[in-house]
Formats: structure tokens, C-alpha cells, sequence
């Protein structure tokens, strides 16, 4: 349907980027299910504010009427979201406009000028990224498959290559997207290619971009979505490697190494979420990121956090973090009784829990793992409706009550409700 209303307007329409990197590598045996499809447009167009991206969405979305139209102006593109539709499933399709991107300074937001397709595919991160397929029937007798940059070579010999020696100084967190085309389809990064990330990093290219100018937060958005993309994959550990062996985790934070003690706690953090968030409620990718933080020194951890736009929950936790550990080295080698251990604990939630266990020397480290396997989830024989039934009168002292039963219950001094009952009776 797309094809054919660019048809009718005399334009052109090109299946771009990741799709067909995907489909040129699956296996015929293969179903690929496409979540997100990327078109783009190439035709003169009257109105210089949308663009044929969006005009051409518009048109679509009336011969879809249940499907949600996004437009984002000031780059010309539109993406449509068929949602839970019978055939599609969940399907993204963006149009964009052709255009060329043009940076003002390094690792600005592109400004947008409508110029046609091989342009378009210039602009992108890396050959394998920059083959089209053209969709719409062309005049000329081209080849439906257009390849400029040497893509098909470079998906047979499985490199990840980008198109122009200064991709990675326009959008530093192309780094990290070469990192995760080669971790997830196996692929090399090529030499060249290599020494181009070595040289932006080395240069300082992410901290000048981050202190130039005002799009900082834009980057920095990026860089967490990269970021997430990375960390919650199956393969993240690897990717985590390799970016630390590029000396990408720079764009963190200048001081961040991935050094043994560091990546002995990233890969622990994970041994306790299994253990103690198995039906994964916290964010683990989260996790992961905030044990990389946590390992910051304790003044930059919370700015950081914020600078990545992390939520609120865990910029809080990352700056609290020092305190609670202060406080709980200090406190918890003194406990006597188990009650003293969960007094001592239970002002901290799971995350902090985790973040302290991971730092800390290894009989703290065991004293953590007994209070959440064991300690955290005693509870005292009676609740609050019981001391009602047995007739005391409700009433703030409730939580003096029930805060002495289960002290009694963590140290064993009672252990049913017979014995609970004598011993608020005494
Ligand atoms: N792109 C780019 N530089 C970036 C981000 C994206 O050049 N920093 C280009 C790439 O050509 C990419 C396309 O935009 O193919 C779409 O981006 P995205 O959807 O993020 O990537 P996909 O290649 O579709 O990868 P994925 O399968 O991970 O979604």
C-alpha cells in the first residue's frame, strides 16, 4: 500500500536499514518477525514543513484508520503503530524523508534537508546499516537492491564498518552501537573502523560534545538508550568487555575502568538478583548500570545517574549509598541477635541491599545473604487483626506490640501463637 500511494504521487520509497540487514542474514529456514521497519521517501514535495515522509503517513494512516500516527516535524519523519493488529502483531513502521544530515558541531541533533536516498544512506552508522531496497518500481531498470557503500561484502564477511572516518566524532554513541551489531550477530569490528573509535575516545570527543553544547541532554539520552540496549541482552557481558576494551566506558565517566574487582561485582549483582528478584520486578539492566556507577567515587555516583537520566528511585539510592554503607560496615559486625541484623536492615530496600553486598568485605557480604534468605521474611506469629480479637486496644503501642513479637520470633524465643499470647500476657 505504501509503495503504491508513493507511486501515484511520482516518488519513491525505499525499505532502509536494519530490516533488511536482518532478512539478508536470516536463514531461509528462518521466520523473521519484523518489529520495526524502516521507510524512506524520495520525491519533490510542496510544503517544506512535513515533507513526502509525512504527507505519505498521513495517507496511510486513512486507509488504516486503527493505527497510531506519530509526526516528529522537525525532522520530517512520521511512524506508524499497528498494535495488536490480527496479521501484523505489533509492527513500527517509521517514514522518513531523504535527507542528509548535516552537523553543525560534533554530536549536535542533525538538522534535516531533504536530498535524496544515497545521501540518506550516508548519513547512516555502517555500511551493513546503509542498503535499501527499493519498493516502488523504478524507471531506469536499477536493481531493486541498492548498495553504495559495500554492505552485502561486508554482511558476508561479517565487519561492522562505518562510512566515513568521522561517524563516531558526530555521534560518539555509534561506539556503542558498533559494539552491539558485533556482540549480537557475531560480526568484527574492522580495523579501520577500530581505530576510529580508538581515536575519538582518545581524542576526548564525548566529554568536549557533552561540554560544548546545549544538546548534551540529547546525547546523553542516546547513550542511555544504547546503554539499555546493551545491558539487557543476553549477550551484555560480552559487550560490556568489549567496550571497556575500546575504552568506550569513558563516556560514562572519564575515570570508569572495567577492571577486575569491577567486573567480579557486575557479573555478582546478577547471582542476587536471580536469587532474591526472580520474577524481575527491579530493572536489572538498571542494576547493572548502577554497579557501575556505584563503583564511582561516592561524590560523582549521583550526578552521573542524573546526567543519564536515570529515575529518580535510583539517583536517590546511588547518593545514599555511601551513608547506608557507613552506616551498616559500622553497625552490623556489632549485631547479637538476629532482631538487632533486621532492625539494623530493613530500612534499606532490595537495590541498596544488593549495591552494599557487592562492595562490601566478604562477612558482611554473608551477614546480607542471611538476612534476605532467612531473616527478611520472619514474621511474628500475630498481626494486628489478632491483638484486636484478643481485645487490646488499638492504638499506636500496636506497632511497639507487634515490633516485640517479632523480635522475640527473629531470636527464638517464641515460635507460635500459644506462645505469642503468653508472652504479651507477661
Ligand atoms: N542510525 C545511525 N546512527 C545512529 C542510530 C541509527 O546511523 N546513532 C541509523 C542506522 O542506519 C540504523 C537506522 O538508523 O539502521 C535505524 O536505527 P535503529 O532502529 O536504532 O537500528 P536498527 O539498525 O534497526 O537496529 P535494531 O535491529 O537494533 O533496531
Amino acid at each position: 500500500q505504501a509503495a503504491q500511494e508513493a507511486q501515484s504521487r511520482g516518488w519513491n520509497l525505499y525499505l532502509v536499514g536494519g530490516a533488511i540487514r536482518d532478512l539478508l542474514l536470516a536463514d531461509a529456514s528462518q521466520k523473521l518477525l519484523l518489529k520495526d521497519i524502516d521507510l524512506v521517501v524520495d520525491g519533490f514535495h510542496r510544503s517544506a514543513d512535513t515533507g513526502a515522509g509525512v504527507t505519505l503517513a498521513q495517507s496511510l494512516q486513512k486507509l488504516y484508520p486503527n493505527v497510531r500516527l506519530d509526526v516528529h516535524g522537525a525532522f520530517q519523519t512520521a511512524a506508524l503503530l499497528w498494535h495488536n493488529d490480527p496479521v501484523l502483531d505489533s509492527l513500527w513502521v517509521d517514514i522518513a524523508t531523504a535527507r542528509t544530515e548535516f552537523y553543525p558541531y560534533p554530536a549536535a541533533n542533525p538538522e534535516v534537508e531533504a536530498s535524496s536516498i544515497r545521501q540518506d544512506l550516508y548519513r547512516r552508522d555502517f555500511t551493513i546499516n546503509a542498503l535499501a531496497v527499493r519498493l516502488t518500481t523504478s524507471r531506469s531498470g536499477e536493481l531493486p537492491l541498492l548498495d553504495f557503500f559495500g554492505g552485502l561484502l561486508d554482511l558476508r564477511s561479517r565487519q561492522i564498518r562505518v562510512l566515513h572516518a568521522n561517524s563516531f566524532i558526530e555521534d560518539p554513541t555509534r561506539i556503542y552501537r558498533a559494539v552491539r551489531f558485533a556482540v549480537r550477530l557475531g560480526f568484527e569490528i574492522e580495523p579501520q573502523t577500530e581505530a576510529y573509535i580508538r581515536y575519538a575516545m582518545e581524542s576526548g570527543v564525548y566529554e568536549r560534545s557533552l561540554s560544548q553544547n546545549d544538546k548534551a541532554p540529547a546525547l546523553q539520552t542516546r547513550l542511555k538508550a544504547e546503554l539499555k540496549h546493551i545491558l539487557q541482552a543476553p549477550y551484555w557481558n560480552r559487550a560490556l568487555q568489549l567496550l571497556a576494551s575500546l575504552g568506550a566506558l569513558r563516556c560514562i565517566h572519564p575515570t570508569l575502568d572495567l577492571n577486575e574487582t569491577l567486573w567480579w561485582q557486575v557479573r555478582l549483582v546478577d547471582r542476587w538478583l536471580r536469587r532474591f528478584d526472580p520474577t524481575r520486578r527491579l530493572e536489572h539492566w538498571q542494576m547493572r548500570l548502577e554497579v557501575l556507577l556505584a563503583y564511582l567515587a561516592p561524590e560523582e555516583r549521583a550526578a552521573v545517574a542524573e546526567n543519564l537520566q536515570l529515575p529518580l528511585d535510583s539517583i536517590e539510592r546511588l547518593q545514599q549509598l555511601a551513608p547506608a554503607q557507613a552506616q551498616v560496615l559500622k553497625s552490623l559486625p556489632n549485631t547479637k541477635r538476629p532482631s538487632e541484623v533486621v532492625w539494623l536492615l530493613r530500612q534499606y530496600k532490595l537495590p541498596t541491599l544488593v549495591l552494599m553486598a557487592i562492595q562490601a568485605p566478604r562477612s558482611i557480604r554473608r551477614m546480607l545473604w542471611k538476612y534476605l534468605t532467612t531473616w527478611a521474611d520472619i514474621q511474628a506469629p500475630l498481626n494486628g487483626n489478632d491483638l484486636k480479637k484478643l481485645g487490646y486496644k488499638p492504638g499506636p503501642q500496636y506497632r511497639e506490640m507487634l515490633d516485640k513479637l517479632l523480635a522475640a520470633t527473629l531470636d527464638g524465643m517464641i515460635q507460635d501463637e500459644a506462645e505469642a499470647k503468653a508472652f504479651l500476657a507477661k
